[in-house]
């Protein structure tokens, strides 16, 4: 039975949705029907398509009565809007259905498990906003909030951990049948840590471990976890809020990294720690095993510092990365756009040993929607060499190349922003062979850059008007590039 809130959810969605012209949304990245999104939910393959659900508020353009947005794809490109699965409509999850997952169940079921928030007043008088784990169950289209709800409460934490922070459970079944899930939990001194649950059924659960904490060092709480195997190392993903920066590492103030280490099937066991996205934009990302055996990671392309600015009139507000592929490279986790999008190339462009002038354009390069393929050859005399996106007017969104210093710097100053805070970042890059290799893959509103096979990537959001699509190469010194461009052409 579908509630009248989530009726009316429903309704709003559908009406609203048509109201938003195609041109206003990205091409292939994922936006709310309407309203606010944030944190990808819920991701997983279930009965031959992908399910995609969102953090959503449907009436506003800014955080508040968290639902759970829904779409559905079968090749992570080309998105369709499905209703609304899960409204804030029960007591124990009146101030919202956070964060959570999903996994397709071999008797056909698709189970989600999300993060209920119910506010209480506590024995002293105080308020306080209680998080505690839910599930429902579904067909692809319509979730019943299971009747024991919330399954794991704070009677399930460790001693000392805080009852209005333990969110965000990433559950997965096991080859035996039984699940597993992670929580995001603060000890109680405002650092984060990990659990691992165990459950037969997804109703009861036991703590098996406490898989990792911050010891006061890598932020405070972490958010969103995610644990995996990649090739033979297994992965622990977390979003750890208020971070310090360390060098070049670690900017986004609430940033993502990757833990990286071993596990005996209780324990963790952390060797390396690796900064996942080093643009502006990119916050709790989540992972799923596709059938053909990838992991696919699909992030918020936005992050709390950067979300207050939302350009007037909009009816929607905040889009998801593109899904991306991990692997390994030289001991990193690498990311690389999902293979599919390669379909929707057109218009191939190539150009070969171009030498940069000071301002060099090419026929044919430009677009915002595009997939853009460098390979960036400086000279030792070269002080660097730089690519400007999204040109015209007065804007224009560049990323630059400073050999010498084996560093890239990112700058959306000039992006359509209305508002005077950072817009830049840097990144260390390791070229090979004296040449770096780079993917720009733009989308009427975005930037996403992979450098290298993808051991680094950087999301920024930008607000550029969309007839500023030019391209040019600048060098001080001698450069050379070679350059491969196709328009993304993806009917709505
Ligand atoms: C991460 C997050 C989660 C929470 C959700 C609420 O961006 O803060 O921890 O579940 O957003 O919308």
């Amino acid at each position: 039975m579908t509630s009248a809130m989530l009726n009316r959810a429903r309704e709003y969605e559908a009406q609203q949705q048509k109201t938003i012209l195609p041109r206003q949304r990205p091409g292939f990245h994922l936006t709310g029907a309407v309203g606010w999104v944030n944190d990808p939910n819920g991701f997983s393959f279930y009965q031959n398509e992908y399910h995609l659900f969102y953090q959503s508020n449907p009436y506003d353009v800014h955080w508040g009565s968290i639902h759970w947005g829904h779409a559905k794809s079968t090749d992570l490109v080309r998105w369709e809007y499905l209703p609304a699965a899960l409204a804030p409509d029960m007591p124990y999850d009146a101030m919202g259905c956070f964060s959570g997952s999903g996994a397709a169940l071999p008797d056909g079921r698709h189970l989600l498990m999300y993060t209920g928030v119910e506010r209480v007043t506590r024995a002293d008088g105080t308020q306080a906003e209680l998080q505690a784990q839910c599930i429902a169950w579904g067909d692809g289209i319509n979730y019943e909030k299971d009747e024991s709800n919330p399954v794991l409460t704070a009677a399930d934490l460790p001693e000392g951990a805080s009852d209005t922070d333990f969110r965000d459970p990433k559950l997965w079944q096991e080859p035996d049948g039984s699940f597993r899930a992670v929580l995001a939990s603060d000890r109680g001194d405002g650092s984060g840590q990990v659990l691992l649950y165990r459950s037969d059924d997804a109703r009861a659960w036991e703590l098996v471990s406490v898989l990792d904490q911050s010891n006061g060092k890598l932020g405070g709480m972490w958010e969103c976890p995610d644990f995996f195997p990649l090739g033979d190392r297994q992965v622990l993903l977390v979003s750890p809020m208020n971070m310090e920066p360390s060098g070049l590492e670690f900017h986004a103030g609430n940033n993502v990294i990757a833990l990286i280490g071993s596990f005996d099937g209780r324990n963790f066991h952390r060797e390396q720690v690796q900064n996942m996205d080093y643009g502006l934009d990119f916050y709790a990302p989540q992972t799923m095993l596709a059938p053909d055996g990838r992991r696919i990671l699909v992030g918020w392309m936005q992050n709390w510092a950067t979300c207050s600015f939302v350009p007037a009139g909009a009816k929607y507000f905040g889009q998801l990365t593109l899904p991306r592929e991990l692997h390994w490279h030289r001991g990193r986790i690498c990311q690389q756009p999902i293979r599919e999008l390669e379909a929707y190339r057109k218009n191939r462009v190539v150009y070969q040993n171009v030498f940069v002038e000071r301002e060099t354009v090419l026929a044919g390069i430009r677009g915002s929607m595009i997939d853009l393929l460098l390979t960036l050859r400086p000279e030792p005399d070269c002080a660097f060499l730089q690519i400007a996106l999204r040109q015209g007017g007065c804007h224009e969104t560049t990323v630059t190349y400073f050999p010498g210093e084996q560093r890239l710097c990112l700058d959306r100053s000039r992006s359509g922003y209305r508002f005077d805070v950072v817009h830049t970042r840097e990144i260390a890059v390791q070229p090979e062979d004296g040449t770096l290799k780079l993917r720009l893959i733009l989308d009427r509103f975005s930037l996403e850059l992979f450098v290298g096979r993808g051991e680094q990537t950087a999301s920024v959001v930008l607000f550029t008007p969309e007839q500023e699509d030019g391209i040019a190469f600048r060098a001080r010194g001698n450069a050379e590039i070679d350059v491969e461009k196709y328009d993304l052409i993806i009917e709505p």
